[in-house]
């Protein structure tokens, strides 16, 4: 089978690994990928906005099936476009891609089918953020209502922060919303869970903790993920079978009664408050980076499982999962996630001798010539695997001072929840 990937980050290198790996891949074609893809795919550089050059590409290289990576061209519709054309695609369509694309949709199904989530209000305008400011305490979580690269939800603690953030989403800073939720503040560990879905069912994929925050005991401001580990040991049978009775089951049903069945990953993001699993968020998606470290412990082959949930043949699917663990820790251009300095150069990574249990899986990396210099505020992914957090953690961390680039910084303390429990 000849693959289309789409995608350009640490998580589209991590499945164009697990797909070269397959026996049943051919070639692999990553749209437009990066220079970590590149060892093992034909790179080809696609505008992916541009949905009639991407069907090009997919003609004249023979592509049997396509594997959409991120959320912007599934909100955008690129499923639907390809499914008209008669082309295999996994991935949520357009309507089930609201699951991520709008939180307002999110929340009211929830609100229609009885899913736990925190208590909301949709504001359109700043007077119906001031009344709801009235009737409620704080502090508030505000988030602008799509897509915003993990940086469109803000905790505020006074009145004034709501005011100011919502005026700011009113006012356009994400092109996306020109509406937005108003939250409870929830308190609880945070987790994530995945399944892969297809019409029929679903199955287990994986859980992984992120750590969003760019600052050492998760301060400071969100980023799009600082590191991760897997599995997350939070999730034991009771809770697992909570996540699918109340949430995962009653979401999927509304889909298919909405005449738009769900298919893909999907990314159960979740806080447990008092035992009790509450929605946070959906994506319709692996994340980044939990996808570096899920995908390492996955035992089956995993484009047999992306085609035959492409092909609604899931319920006969095998999947099976080592027992090792695994963590990635982001390595982040100084600065990020607000200004930082791209095209730096990255090249020694070529010449320096790492631990073989470590892979690098590239983020924001591009070539430019030869030469491989940052593109982006996170840049490498230094993963491991093994049977204990802390052992993973500390050799990833001598691999990253070995690297010690000088224009980038990285979490020493990812696992430090459940690192710290243990000793
Ligand atoms: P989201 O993009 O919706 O996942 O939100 C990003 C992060 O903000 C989450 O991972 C949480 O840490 C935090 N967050 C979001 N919603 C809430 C909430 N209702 N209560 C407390 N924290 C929240
Ligand atoms: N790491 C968070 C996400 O992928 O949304």
């Amino acid at each position: 089978m000849n693959i289309g990937l789409i995608g350009s980050g640490g998580r589209e290198h991590a499945i164009c690994r697990k797909v070269y790996e397959s026996k049943l891949v051919k070639k692999i074609f990553c749209l437009p990928g990066n220079p970590g893809t590149s060892q093992m795919a034909t790179n080809i550089y696609a505008d992916l906005s541009n949905f009639k050059e991407i069907y090009k590409i997919i003609k004249v290289k023979k592509i049997d099936l396509v594997i959409i990576g991120p959320e912007e061209p599934l909100v955008k519709g690129l499923v639907d476009f390809l499914i008209k054309r008669k082309i295999k695609v996994f991935g949520p369509n357009k309507f089930a891609s609201k699951l991520e694309g709008s939180k307002a949709f999110m929340k009211n199904l929830c609100k229609e089918n009885g899913i736990p989530t925190a208590k909301f209000k949709i504001c359109k305008k700043i007077n119906e953020v001031k009344k709801f400011l009235k009737i409620s305490r704080l502090p508030l979580v505000v988030k602008a209502d799509g897509l915003a690269a993990g940086k469109g939800v803000t905790i505020c603690k006074t009145e004034e922060k709501v005011l100011t953030i919502s005026k700011e989403i009113f006012e356009g800073k994400f092109k996306s919303s020109n509406k937005l939720v108003l939250e409870e503040f929830l308190v609880g560990p945070e987790v994530s869970y995945f399944v892969i879905v297809d019409k029929y069912c679903f199955k287990f994929f994986g859980t992984a903790q992120d750590h969003k925050q760019v600052k050492e005991k998760d301060k400071g401001a969100n980023t799009g993920g600082m590191g991760a580990y897997s599995p997350a040991p939070i999730v034991n049978k009771i809770l697992e079978k909570k996540i699918i009775k109340r949430i995962i089951e009653p979401t999927l049903k509304a889909l298919k009664r909405k005449k738009n069945p769900y298919r893909g990953f999907l990314y159960v993001g979740l806080m447990i408050v008092d035992n009790e699993p509450h929605l946070i968020e959906f994506n319709v998606r692996m994340g980044d980076p939990e996808c570096q470290v899920i995908l390492p412990r996955l035992k089956s082959d995993f484009l047999n499982i992306i085609y035959n949930a492409t092909i609604n043949n899931l319920k006969k699917t095998k999947i099976k999962w080592k027992n090792d663990k695994s963590m990635t820790i982001v390595l982040c251009a100084k600065g990020y996630p607000g200004k930082y300095i791209k095209n730096i150069s990255l090249n020694k990574i070529k010449n320096i001798k790492f631990d073989n249990k470590i892979f690098i899986y590239h983020a924001g990396t591009k070539f430019i010539n030869d030469n491989i210099v940052s593109n982006g505020g996170r840049v490498l992914n230094f993963t491991s695997t093994g049977s204990n957090f802390l052992k993973i953690r500390g050799l990833i961390i001598k691999s990253l001072k070995k690297f010690n680039w000088k224009s980038g910084f990285y979490r020493k303390d990812i696992g430090w929840k459940i690192i710290n429990k243990k000793k």
